[in-house]
């Protein structure tokens, strides 16, 4: 006889909400934006991940918050670019400006921002190069400046993106000193070296000049890495970690999940973006489905918040209160 009929729970949609084991939530969701200088409001070519001046970004922060937007992880798009990156930690940098103008606006809203140096630099690497090679020293002491520049503009997390060994103790002790002992650190803490950040190099104009990332991005045939990457960042004194890319990815995601204890963060990356446009305009399968399916599977999977550039599209949805 069999008693496990699982189509029981799913006669009808309010059985299966009732038994459905995973939600997502608006507050969970981080938004990705670009901020530059001067100029128009620029789309991607895929649409979205738009470049924002400084002249526009307080209209479109609005927009966003009264969209159920409540945290934002910047990106900031200098005008120019040198060897050290040092518009990366100007007081009056992209980021810094744009830290400022929203701090001075808005309240109850997160600033996160990425901490990394390939924006910046004109080889469009993350970190200082002498001789071919990353200057480790070096680069932890200008990612800590850019951390702590940050943090005196306003900056609610601070998010280092180089995957340099030693970034997140650099940035701790450099923030306690500067007084910011009480300032979050959301660490890419696993970040695969990945063809799928494109459209973001695109976006950036952040690609490297010559070689790749894969001397310090983690090499994707890796997992039980991940787990040594994850423990070693909470160890220097990450508050949150990050699995990037998210989607292919989800079995790192939920071994994290097992092991640690702190929040953690995945990020649907700009190729992920594009991946389900393009499949979504040439297929005519309805965006928001394919949305929802993606985003659930990383919760599913164990993130607790989502990095998205869809957040504002998911949100739209959720707020619907059709999920
Ligand atoms: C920079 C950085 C990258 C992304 C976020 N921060 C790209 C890279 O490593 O080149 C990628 C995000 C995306 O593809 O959406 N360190
Ligand atoms: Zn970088």
């Amino acid at each position: 006889m069999m008693r496990t009929i699982t189509s029981r729970l799913r006669r009808n949609k309010a059985i299966r909400d009732l038994v459905s084991e995973t939600s997502l939530m608006p507050d969970k969701f981080v938004f990705p934006i670009f901020v530059k200088e001067h100029g128009e409001v620029e789309a991607s070519r895929w649409g979205g991940m738009e470049k924002i001046p400084l002249s526009g970004l307080l209209e479109k922060i609005s927009n966003y918050v009264e969209s159920g937007i409540r945290s934002f992880l910047i990106f900031g798009i200098p005008s120019s670019k040198d060897p050290l990156g040092t518009a990366a930690y100007s007081k009056d940098g992209v980021t810094q400006r744009a830290i400022r103008m929203i701090k001075e606006s808005f309240s109850a809203i997160n600033i996160l921002t990425d901490v990394c140096l390939c924006q910046y630099t004109d080889h469009g690497h993350c970190g200082i190069v002498e001789g071919g090679k990353i200057n480790r020293s070096k680069t932890l002491s200008i990612l800590s400046r850019i951390a702590v520049s940050h943090a005196e503009a306003g900056a609610d997390i601070v998010a280092p993106s180089a995957m340099m060994d030693g970034q997140v103790l650099a940035i701790r002790e450099a923030l306690d000193e500067a007084g910011f002992y009480d300032l979050g650190i959301m660490s890419y803490s696993t970040k695969y070296r990945s063809y799928l950040y494109s459209p973001f190099r695109d976006v950036a104009s952040s690609a490297p000049t010559f070689g790749d990332r894969s001397s310090y991005q983690m090499d994707f045939r890796n997992r039980r890495e991940a787990v040594i990457e994850a423990v070693q960042d909470i160890k220097e004194g990450a508050d949150i970690v990050m699995v990037k890319p998210a989607m292919p990815y989800l079995d790192i995601i939920s071994d994290l999940r097992r092991i640690l204890r702190c929040p953690l963060a995945a990020y649907q990356v700009s190729g992920e973006y594009v991946m389900i446009r393009e499949y979504c305009k040439s297929t005519g399968t309805p965006e928001r489905e394919v949305l929802m399916e993606t985003l659930m599977a990383i919760k599913r999977a164990g993130a607790d918040i989502i990095i998205s550039y869809f957040s504002p599209e998911a949100i739209g949805i959720l707020r619907e209160g059709c999920r």
